[in-house]
């Protein structure tokens, strides 16, 4: 199965899953950011809720541990006014030896209208999404290392809140690429929405031999790729997916590859810094940045909500209906 193979729109080019940023059009994902920032206001409001979603059933289907995704599309969703059901992987049935398809059968036979999926494999929101039947649509909430789409629609929302346009800038990404789903759907994201320059910094060892032709310029020195950038994004090392000794100690990657105030002074002064989280303080930042005046990195978790109720809302086909629109 190739998991590139894009199935996430409709026949009239509208969202119908979002499992990848790939091969979608800059006008969709403007059209996820205009749509996010009318939700801004919800979460501002006394009663945090609006009815777009009433009716609706959203399955939150997490394999693979979260913090921050499993719990804003939750809000999200119930922002939305839709009812949530969070299953248990470690306690559901696939622990019991029932296949994935039976357990999606059964929640399709509760009348569900939405599956939100991470997963450890890279294409298993794909595979979910092909073999779900036609009314339900899927949203990709990280699979393996392959993509996390509504990550990078909220790191572009939170960038667009700070800078006038997407085609002056220039954004580092720094650390871990090779592992990052996160860092993939960045690049498309980036390059789709015209930013000027895409660096990608860290060791060989963690930088995809295939990533330029994706775009962006490589840099082993900190300090040269950040150089004037006016957005960085520092990933952790996701040693969990890390197959044999692919770095020295942490105390050494941190002197190579840290964000300290130092380092961070190569950047441009009105630079802002980005992590999607978890953040692993004194390995890949320091909590002096980290806490620090230039920091936007739970602004980014608050923009989650918004984007997400986004997201949702679109690929049920229920905002511009809720709007009485066509
Ligand atoms: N950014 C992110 O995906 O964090 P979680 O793993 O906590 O969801």
């Amino acid at each position: 199965m190739s998991y590139r193979q894009n199935i996430q729109l409709t026949p009239d080019k509208k969202l119908k899953h979002f499992l990848t940023i790939e091969g979608l059009s800059r006008a969709i994902l403007t059209d996820i950011l205009d749509t996010a920032e009318t939700f801004v206001s919800v979460g501002e409001q006394a009663v945090k809720k609006v009815p777009i979603l009433r009716g609706k059933t959203i399955v939150n289907l997490f394999f693979e541990n979260s913090t921050r995704t499993r719990t804003t599309f939750e809000l999200a969703a119930k922002r939305l006014s839709a009812d949530v059901l969070n299953i248990n992987i470690s306690v559901s049935a696939t622990s019991k030896g029932e296949s994935l398809l039976d357990t999606l059968r059964n929640l399709e036979a509760m009348q569900s209208d939405m599956f939100v999926v991470r997963h450890s494999e890279s294409g298993a929101a794909h595979f979910i999404a092909q073999n779900a039947p036609d009314h339900i649509s899927v949203i990709n909430a990280g699979d393996g290392c392959h993509a996390h789409p509504t990550q990078a629609m909220l790191d572009m929302f939170t960038i667009r809140r700070h800078f006038p346009s997407f085609n002056q800038l220039k954004v580092a990404i720094v650390g871990d690429i090779l592992h990052s789903r996160v860092a993939r759907s960045q690049i498309h994201a980036l390059t789709t929405l015209g930013v000027e320059e895409v660096r990608v910094i860290g060791p060989k060892t963690l930088i995809p031999t295939d990533v330029e032709p994706m775009g962006v310029h490589v840099y082993h020195d900190l300090r040269q790729g950040l150089d004037d950038v006016d957005v960085v994004i520092m990933l952790r090392l996701q040693n969990e997916r890390m197959q044999g000794a692919l770095l020295p100690s942490p105390q050494e990657y941190f002197q190579s590859y840290g964000l300290t105030e130092n380092t961070l002074a190569y950047a441009r002064p009105t630079a802002i810094v980005m992590h999607p989280g978890p953040i692993n303080r004194g390995v890949e930042i320091s909590s002096k940045v980290a806490d620090g005046p230039r920091s936007v990195i739970l602004e980014q978790v608050t923009n989650g909500i918004a984007v997400r109720m986004a997201v949702m809302s679109m690929v049920l086909g229920s905002y511009a209906a809720a709007r009485g629109e066509k």
